[in-house]
């Protein structure tokens, strides 16, 4: 595949690049040739029939030329209709997924991803799937519309509140590649990033274990360090006393806040519950009211978890 032409494609990481990027390139070469042919021709013409001086006047020249406009007329059409079989026939592979695709659900909220495998596995913010297998995506998104977006596998589709979207890629090179929301969806629109990770069979086999553990054996305070990264709190989180978009986590457990509106409260267990379920019901002073429920994404368990661990960063 040619990557160094030049429209800059991604590098092409899924079967869907062998249809799009010759017909991009396509595009791309024929807008060239005539923006080179017409600009030629206009500076050329003007050149050669520009007013001279002692020049005779010019005459009433022909109304038409059928040759002319019948070449202008059937040369763009035969561009246009190479164009749409083309893409169409790309926009079918596109649109008809395959019988054999694992199935994956994605939901788009203000401002992240989360996936979630039907072997109970999920993850915020990173898409695991395994190479060389094709992989359905069943979209949906809990607010407003978001869009997602792999330029490597040449993937972007709308995910809409209240109904579902289907898109679905065959990744064949194992790497990490970038997800994008292409959707303006917000003050965080440009922060609403994510990872594609492409992986062998059997890393993907020791992943979807590893992510679908549920905090067995482990303590409830380790087990909430564990949700705190996976969750994606700590992208506005700090846990080292640093503010970012939300006010850090450091020490704020039994200690007093402030909030825009309301009586300051000192931070305890129903509070953080309340924080993370709710997190509209108390700003605190300082910060903009932008966090995303965890309502739905998150279990009890996790809740208690998290609770625990936010409770050793006092101790
Ligand atoms: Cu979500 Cu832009």
């Amino acid at each position: 595949m040619d990557t160094t032409s030049i429209s800059l494609l991604p590098p092409p990481v899924s079967t869907f690049a062998q249809d799009v990027d010759p017909l991009f390139n396509f595009l791309v070469y024929a807008s060239l040739f005539f923006f080179i042919l017409i600009t030629t021709g206009v500076i050329l013409f003007a050149i050669k029939y520009r007013r001279k001086k002692g020049a005779e006047e010019p005459g009433k020249g022909p109304s038409h030329n059928t040759y002319l406009e019948l070449t202008w007329m059937i040369i763009p059409t035969i561009l246009v209709l190479i164009v749409f079989f083309w893409g169409f026939k790309g926009f079918m592979k596109m649109s008809i997924v395959p019988k054999d695709a694992m199935e994956i659900k994605v939901t788009a909220q203000k401002w992240f991803w989360s996936f979630d495998y039907p072997e109970g596995a999920a993850a915020v913010n990173e898409l695991v799937v395994p190479v060389d297998k094709s992989v359905k995506l069943l979209m949906s998104s809990k607010d407003v519309i978001h869009s997602f977006f792999v330029p490597a596998f040449r993937v972007k589709r709308d995910v809409l509140p209240n109904r579902y979207t289907i898109a679905w890629f065959k990744a064949v090179k194992e790497g990490e590649y970038q997800l994008f929301c292409a959707e303006y969806c917000g003050t965080k629109h440009s922060e609403m990033l994510g990872k594609v990770r492409v992986v062998s069979d059997r890393e993907y086999k020791e992943w979807l274990e590893k992510s679908s553990a549920s905090g067995e054996g482990m303590t409830p305070s380790d087990y909430g360090a564990k949700l705190f990264v996976s969750k994606a709190c700590i992208t506005c989180h700090s846990v080292d006393g640093k503010p970012g978009n939300g006010p850090s986590l450091l020490g704020i457990f039994g200690e007093e806040t402030k909030f825009t509106t309301g009586p300051p409260m000192v931070v305890d267990e129903n509070y953080i519950r309340e924080s993370i379920l709710e997190p509209r019901a108390k700003i605190v002073i300082g910060y903009q009211p932008i966090m995303p429920t965890y309502q739905g994404i998150l279990k009890d368990k996790d809740l208690d978890a998290l609770i625990a661990y936010l409770k050793s960063l006092s101790e």
